[in-house]
């Protein structure tokens, strides 16, 4: 079902709940997307499941916190609002560094890699940088040798390598930078430059840090905990 709004229209449009599985709203900065998302998910709030009858419960994740509004219009017990860097809301803490499950840890770190240089602009000799960091703080977490030993690795090494994080990364590479002699200019402005798009991980209390840095607070299962009504 596609609906097409342009900013003058001023209409009712009754949507069917089975058309919004997923829904997809687009259009131009200030046209009305998130007003009309809340709206949508207000409405959604109220319908009640076709075999148990039981309303929906509402889990929210999204970075910005204009979606707060949404906690006036969902009863409490059944909305859970996470915003993604905001500690003042309940923000969505995880840690990149988990390897999700089933992957090997010597794909994730080059995925992890990858994309730390390409969102902060750095090159591939970066990369190669960030890549050896990560595996050998992996490697010192035992990380490989349970992907290669374990039969139950796909559980184990998510478990061993949330030990890893982007503060410890920092740490590792400040490490290696300072032990560069002074003649060797070019690795350590390389490294810098590395040091410099980590810097809220070097700060234990950064917003980052908190919300990133560590894995022990498990939003997916803070999210299924949440009774039904
Ligand atoms: N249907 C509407 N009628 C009048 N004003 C609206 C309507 N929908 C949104 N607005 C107002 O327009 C502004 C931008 O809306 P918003 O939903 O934040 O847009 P977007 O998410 O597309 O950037 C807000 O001030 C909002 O209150
Ligand atoms: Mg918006």
């Amino acid at each position: 079902m596609i609906i097409n709004f342009t900013k003058a229209e001023n209409s009712n449009v009754n949507i069917p709940v089975s058309g919004i599985t997923n829904t997809f709203l687009t259009g131009p900065a200030g046209s009305g997307k998130t007003t009309a998302a809340i709206n949508i998910v207000a409405e959604l709030s109220k319908a009640k499941r076709e075999n148990s009858g039981k309303r929906l419960r509402i889990v929210c994740m999204t970075q910005k916190s204009d979606w707060r509004t949404l906690s006036t219009l969902v009863e409490p017990e059944r909305l859970k609002l996470l915003v993604l860097g905001d500690p003042e809301s309940e923000p969505i803490h995880f840690n990149p560094c988990k390897i999700p499950y089933g992957i090997l840890p010597g794909e994730w770190s080059d995925i992890l890699a990858d994309l730390f240089c390409r969102a902060y602009g750095l090159l591939a000799s970066a990369k190669k940088i960030v890549v050896d960091v990560i595996n050998e703080l992996y490697k010192n977490a035992e990380v490989f040798e349970a992907a290669e030993k374990s039969e139950s690795w796909k559980e184990i090494v998510p478990e061993l390598s949330q030990k890893v994080t982007f503060s410890k990364i920092y740490k590792n590479i400040e490490t290696r930078m300072n032990a560069l002699a002074d003649q060797e200019r070019i690795q350590k402005d390389m490294f810098a430059r590395i040091l410099d798009r980590l810097s809220s991980f070097g700060r234990e209390n950064s917003v980052e840090s908190r919300i990133f840095g560590n894995a022990k607070r498990d939003q997916i299962k803070a999210m299924s905990d949440m009774p039904m009504t």
